[in-house]
């Protein structure tokens, strides 16, 4: 079971996608219990109970401290303000009791590692006890974070215990959202977003100190940053260098930055039991439902958490368990269901935190953001199904792919130990012991390894780094990747020959999007649509999330996305129609509702396009609109141009270069329609490997666009005409 992929669409919702995620685990069972009004409630409770996991208890993780430093009486601190409160919070956390030591050793070495359990206050306290010693003085203090929900959230919370209106002395930067302001001295960003700082900043002078926090989920962007922050140390004596993370793999980081010491913060934790399936499970989403009920129907008080592989997974449980709970009626205690995850809009994140009420219980369906990088309070049990979703990618194909797969052992240890905090805890493992022991690898691969590298490639080079082969990585990427990375730059003329920027390449790196996006745009200019152009960009930014398909209205739905479709314009047309129509009615709210399109997403991809509008003006691009569609179908082609599709006899397509079989992905208006060539904006595998976001292109295009790329044999029909049936002997 453990090597079970399943579909996946990005953190983003398909409504193909959503519509077989419910087919999979709407559980037919599910629906015959509570569908038929006239069952009985005791029926309906005894369900639970028939649908029991059998779990095996197997080992429990030594606790190694037992401590009673509960925060103050309840009372006592009702009593006070609410700041006052915090502060008093501030102090009960693990890390509180180290800080004259932290500050001295920050004080006395440059670059320090610092490890301590997830919850211990690493990211809340450090920037705080920096800034109350004064390190703000003479510089920001910056605080990464691999993701954006972390970011945002903890800069609020911080802003809460500082007292100060989040955006003015504490703020966050993510992708597309900066919120911060002059007075800014402390800054929560992405991993990501200081990356761009340095085009603007090459030795980040307006920092005092970085903290490079989550050290250990080694995202693509944390790894780039320990190269680059190690360079600009050595010249900047003055800036301090923060690497925390919360396992005890430290001697890698410490290794790599010149022997930096370590500083641990001993954490309190409590034992937790951990329990694994007697057999695998066929549906983990289902068995994790079950197994979330089944607890709060027998177990002692205490939230649950349960880790998912993302949005439309979360939203699937969240919906068959209010459909569950409602059935249960008043037999059973309330079930508060908060979902955790990237897209969730920012009013929506706070509500995980709040406290449960007295005779609730609180599950928490969270991505992997909840293993290590957002503590939540009050968790006793925790539900790992085993899975997250996560890149891989082919440097010989150049394909790229978003799968759902096995976490690692050390994945699952802090997945357990998020049980334990407050208290003793209880995990639920949804496979079995022997999976655990022979099928999960014991780390994780470090993202480096496994993705596209494009974009890093583009930006190194913008920072004057060219010999990247010899850039002092952590763990160096697989040489093909680099080289497909280049090769890619070159063919969208972002480098030249010798593998140098050309001016196209520093257009293309000022925009925070991936090289084909940014090359579509930079080449709007000679086709004079940059205005359609940024529009799109936009939309497909926000992925796939535009339109949504309610179980009762799948036809209206289905009805009203078509008509954004009407002439087979294609996708990424129809993107445009969507976005100037709502334009037009003056950005109704109504109108998305008629359409049955996401607001949210809409206003989002809104915010997006007035940031690619700014950076238009900086590249010196002009902004003009042009509604002929073939000139925009070929200023896309220019970004697009090697993700070409041929149709074959068999109805299915074959990729131009490096020839693989994929299909038009069945939420694209021309899945019907079959057009002999088209271009993608991205391929993802689920039930086959499928195209999404497809336009209808001329084969001479692609010679004329991109003549150092295609040759004309590439692009003949003829060669399809006669090819045989059977897709494996194409040219
Ligand atoms: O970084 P680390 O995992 O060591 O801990 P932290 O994120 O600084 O969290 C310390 C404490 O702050 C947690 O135990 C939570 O109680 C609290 N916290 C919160 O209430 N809300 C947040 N958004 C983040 C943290
Ligand atoms: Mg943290």
């Amino acid at each position: 079971a453990m090597q079970r992929y399943r579909d996946l669409a990005g953190d983003k919702m398909n409504p193909f996608a959503e519509q077989e995620a419910w087919e999979d685990h709407q559980i037919g069972k599910a629906t015959l219990q509570y569908g038929s009004k006239n069952k009985k409630r005791s029926d309906e409770y005894q369900y639970v109970f028939e649908d029991q996991i059998d779990f095996i208890k197997a080992s429990v993780m030594d606790g190694d401290q037992f401590e009673d430093g509960q925060p103050a009486d309840l009372l006592e601190s009702r009593a006070k303000s609410e700041l006052e409160k915090l502060q008093e919070d501030r102090k009960t956390l693990p890390i509180y009791s180290y800080r004259d030591e932290l500050l001295k050793a920050v004080d006395n070495h440059q670059v320090l590692v610092i490890v301590g359990e997830t919850g211990s206050g690493k990211t809340t306290q450090i920037p705080q006890y920096l800034h109350e010693a004064g390190y703000t003085k003479r510089g920001k203090i910056g605080c990464t974070q691999p993701r954006r929900v972390a970011a945002m959230s903890v800069a609020a919370r911080v802003s809460q215990e500082m007292g100060v209106k989040l955006g003015h002395e504490v703020g966050y930067s993510i992708r597309f959202e900066d919120c911060t302001s002059e007075k800014t001295v402390l800054k929560y960003m992405t991993d990501g977003m200081l990356l761009r700082e340095f085009l603007g900043e090459p030795d980040l002078a307006g920092y005092s100190v970085v903290m490079v926090d989550e050290a250990h989920e080694r995202t693509l962007s944390t790894d780039i940053l320990f190269g680059l922050v190690k360079d600009i140390a050595r010249f900047r004596p003055d800036l301090k260098l923060l690497i925390s993370s919360a396992t005890l793999d430290a001697e890698k980081f410490s290794d790599y930055f010149d022997s930096a010491p370590i500083f641990k913060i001993p954490g309190r934790r409590y034992p937790v039991e951990i329990n694994y399936t007697k057999a695998p499970e066929a549906d983990y989403l289902d068995a994790a439902i079950v197994t979330a009920l089944q607890i709060h129907v027998t177990e002692a008080p205490g939230d649950i958490l349960v880790f998912l592989t993302g949005q439309e997974e979360i939203e699937t449980a969240e919906e068959i368990l209010k459909h569950r709970t409602r059935g249960l009626g008043t037999k059973i205690a309330e079930l508060i269901i908060c979902p955790i995850y990237a897209n969730l809009p920012t009013e929506l994140q706070s509500k995980i935190f709040e406290p449960t009420p007295e005779g609730a219980r609180k599950v928490v369906l969270a991505t992997n953001i909840a293993e290590t990088s957002l503590t939540i309070d009050g968790i006793k049990y925790v539900i790992d199904p085993g899975f997250c979703k996560m890149k891989s990618y082919n440097p010989r194909t150049g394909m790229e792919s978003l799968l759902v797969a096995p976490i690692s052992k050390a994945s699952a240890n802090q997945r357990a130990g998020r049980s334990g905090r407050t208290g003793p805890g209880k995990c639920y493992r949804l496979y079995t012991m022997f999976n655990y022991q022979t099928e999960l690898e014991d780390n994780t691969v470090p993202e480096i390894q496994r993705t596209n590298l494009a974009n890093v490639v583009l930006m190194l080079k913008s920072l004057g780094i060219h010999d990247l082969l010899h850039f002092d990585f952590m763990d160096p990427p697989p040489s093909e990747a680099l080289l497909k990375a280049l090769e890619l730059l070159f063919a969208l003329s972002a480098l030249n020959k010798v593998g140098e920027l050309t001016k196209v390449g520093r257009r293309m790196a000022e925009f925070p999007l991936d090289p084909m996006l940014s090359k579509m745009i930079v080449a709007s200019d000679k086709y004079k649509c940059s205005d359609e152009i940024i529009s799109i960009a936009s939309m497909l930014s926000i992925g796939n999330s535009i339109f949504y398909r309610p179980k009762d209205k799948q036809v209206h739905a289905d009805n009203a996305r078509l008509n954004f479709h009407t002439g087979n314009v294609g996708d990424h047309i129809a993107l445009l129609k969507v976005f100037n129509s709502w334009k037009e009615t003056n950005f109704s709210t109504q109108w998305c509702y008629e359409n049955y399109i996401q607001v949210r997403s809409m206003k989002r991809a809104r915010d997006i396009r007035d940031q690619l509008e700014g950076l238009l003006e900086r590249v010196e691009i002009e902004q003009v609109s042009n509604l002929d569609f073939e000139v925009i179908k070929k200023a896309i082609t220019s970004g697009f141009f090697p993700h070409s599709a041929r149709l074959q006899k068999s109805g299915a397509y074959r990729t131009v270069k490096h020839p693989q079989t994929v299909h038009i992905h069945p939420s694209s208006g021309l899945s019907q329609v079959l057009p002999r060539w088209v271009i993608y904006h991205e391929l993802v595998l689920t039930t086959k490997e499928y195209m999404r976001q497809v336009t209808e292109l001329k084969p001479e295009w692609l010679v004329e666009i991109a003549p150092h790329y295609y040759q004309l044999k590439d692009v003949e029909d003829s060669v399809s005409k006669k090819m045989p049936r059977g897709e494996g002997l194409a040219s």
